[in-house]
């Protein structure tokens, strides 16, 4: 007869998540790409050349991404095709598959280098990320604006972009069991966030301005114990829906709604299949995929990852990849050891 203890404890096994084929070895190849994008940006870290930066990080994205085995459709990109020399929006990415074989179909949001100024300047913050999911599984955003408040698990359903602020950061400070005095919200240091800033230094929480790259401290935000509680204000919305894809993957919660957009990218969202510009998406619109992966690897160091760090022999690089449908988050540390050099591995 079984012991209560027997009964009650249900040993974990690996292949007690299924993983879907899509989710599997995708995963592996998403994070090689972006570990290769991320080596290749910061060899230009503090150059002061954000372009160029930003030019090699999608180069090598590019590159990696014709190995990787799967009929890939960049959805959110550098751009439209006429902007754009590569991973433009519609392009096809992925490796030509045998005679015979067909690999997996794939959406791809690509944010090659997200902090281009950070990484050009060599400030803390700048990731290489992507988020993939089966078709359809990520909103086709253009590249305009996005009004965002992104929060952790705990604070689900807490926030709405049409509270006033004050009200929004009562709800967050009650979920966490905290006084508004002891929340930290992230806002971006621009002049539209004047008002913002004022409301939020108003109800007494804490703010951090940061110069670029909304996307990583999203993340932290869903992340307990990075002292980071919120991410209020206005960014790209490319960068809002890989952030939906991470808040998918980590159990956040995010609201999100599209501004700042020209008549032509008005007239794209049409295309697209965005009906009401005026909606409010939670993450579950964003990427509303079942099967999304998300790929970072740090570049210049950051809250949650590293960044990559050169020592003669090799390279060593900082990632979090996860695929929500497994519900596994993985923090990679990976040595990339130069071909023909004699090595010694370092912690
Ligand atoms: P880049 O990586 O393209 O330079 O964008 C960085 C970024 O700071 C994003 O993180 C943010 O969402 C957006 O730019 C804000 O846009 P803007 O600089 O126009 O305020």
């Amino acid at each position: 007869m079984a012991t209560q203890s027997q009964t009650q404890t249900k040993p974990f096994h690996l292949e007690d998540n299924v993983q879907t084929n899509l989710e599997s070895d995708l995963a592996l190849e998403m994070l090689r790409v972006v570990e290769s994008a991320a080596i290749a940006s910061a060899r230009e870290m503090g150059t002061g050349d954000r372009k160029k930066a930003d030019l090699v990080a999608t180069e090598t994205m590019r590159h990696v991404m014709d190995t990787v085995p799967m009929r890939g459709t960049i959805v959110i990109g550098e751009g439209e095709r006429d902007e754009a020399p590569m991973l433009y929006i519609g392009e096809k990415v992925g490796r030509t598959p045998p005679d015979g074989e067909v690999y997996p179909e794939v959406d791809i949001a690509v944010d090659p280098l997200e902090g281009t100024n950070l990484c050009a300047t060599g400030s803390p913050g700048s990731i290489c990320v992507l988020a993939a999911s089966e078709h359809g599984g990520l909103l086709h955003a253009p590249d305009c604006y996005m009004e965002k408040i992104v929060v952790g698990p705990a604070c689900k359903g807490s926030v709405d972009l049409d509270a006033p602020t004050a009200v929004n950061l009562r709800m967050i400070a009650k979920a966490l069991d905290r006084d508004v005095e002891d929340l930290v919200v992230i806002v971006l240091d621009r002049p539209r966030h004047q008002k913002l800033i004022a409301e939020i230094r108003a109800a007494g929480a804490l703010i951090k301005l940061i110069g670029d790259g909304d996307l990583a401290p999203g993340i932290a935000a869903a992340v307990s114990g990075t002292s980071v509680h919120a991410v209020m204000g206005t960014g790209g919305a490319p960068e809002g829906v890989i952030t939906a894809a991470a808040m998918r993957c980590l159990n956040g919660y995010m609201v999100g709604r599209l501004t700042g957009y020209t008549d032509e990218q008005r007239e794209r969202m049409t295309q697209y299949g965005i009906s009401d510009v005026h909606k409010t998406y939670t993450a579950d619109e964003l990427a509303p995929g079942k099967n999304i992966i998300f790929a970072a690897t740090g570049v210049t160091e950051g809250a949650l990852m590293q960044g990559v760090r050169f020592f003669g022999d090799g390279v060593r690089t900082s990632s979090l990849i996860m695929k929500m449908a497994s519900r596994k988050i993985r923090f990679v540390e990976s040595i990339h050891i130069e071909p023909d050099k004699e090595y010694s591995i370092r912690f």
